[in-house]
């Protein structure tokens, strides 16, 4: 049996190098996990008056998807240091209403993604405050900073094998906590 697994993607470009990284993940993830991303971009910014009595219907369709999901994994740039707004949006939208939050115990983990030097670090460990709250227990190592992403891929879209090695090396790690977890 394959758990399905929800993949958020920090970016909505077209041709977004995270999209990329989590396409890859999808392809050489273990037979033991399906990895499905999920549509945050469509996600009105949150507004608890928009979320009583009839919330938006792309509300209750990110809910209910990451409601009947084993797992999530967050692919993301860092914006300014931190996590881009689309990610912190799908956040709190999922956490909402109170006390009916759809992330609790989900294993998780995180890679952050980046062209510059320091592969998101600002990025992935801001992400981590609101997963402590929020009660997702996150596989802390491998750590994953994806730096240089820019030069990671040919014109084919082909990755370099170096970094195709560090993206197996961290979904078989990721495959194996939530084994654990389960
Ligand atoms: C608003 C904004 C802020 C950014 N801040 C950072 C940053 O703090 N650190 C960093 O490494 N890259 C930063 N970048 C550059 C992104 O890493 C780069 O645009 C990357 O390609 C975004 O990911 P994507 O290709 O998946 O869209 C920023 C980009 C934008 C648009």
């Amino acid at each position: 049996m394959s758990r399905k697994i929800a993949v958020l993607v920090g970016s909505l470009r077209k041709d977004s190098y995270n999209l990329k990284v989590a396409k890859i993940l999808q392809q050489i993830a273990p037979k033991t996990l399906s990895l499905q991303i999920i549509q945050i971009g469509d996600l009105p910014l949150y507004n608890e008056d928009i979320d009583q009595g009839h919330p938006p219907e792309s509300y209750t369709r990110f809910r209910k998807e990451i409601a009947t999901c084993d797992g999530v994994i967050f692919v993301t740039p860092e914006y300014n240091r931190s996590i881009p707004a689309v990610i912190k949006n799908a956040i709190d939208v999922g956490s909402r209403p109170y006390g009916q939050s759809v992330w609790a115990k989900k294993p998780t983990a995180i890679i952050s993604v980046s062209p510059g030097a320091i592969g998101g670090f600002g990025a992935n460990h801001a992400l981590r405050q609101s997963l402590v709250f929020l009660d997702m227990p996150t596989m802390q190592q491998p750590e994953a900073y994806f730096g240089g992403v820019a030069t990671a891929f040919d014109d084919n879209g082909n990755i370099a094998e170096k970094s195709r090695a560090f993206l197996e090396n961290f979904i078989k790690t990721y495959a194996d906590w939530v084994n654990k977890l389960a």
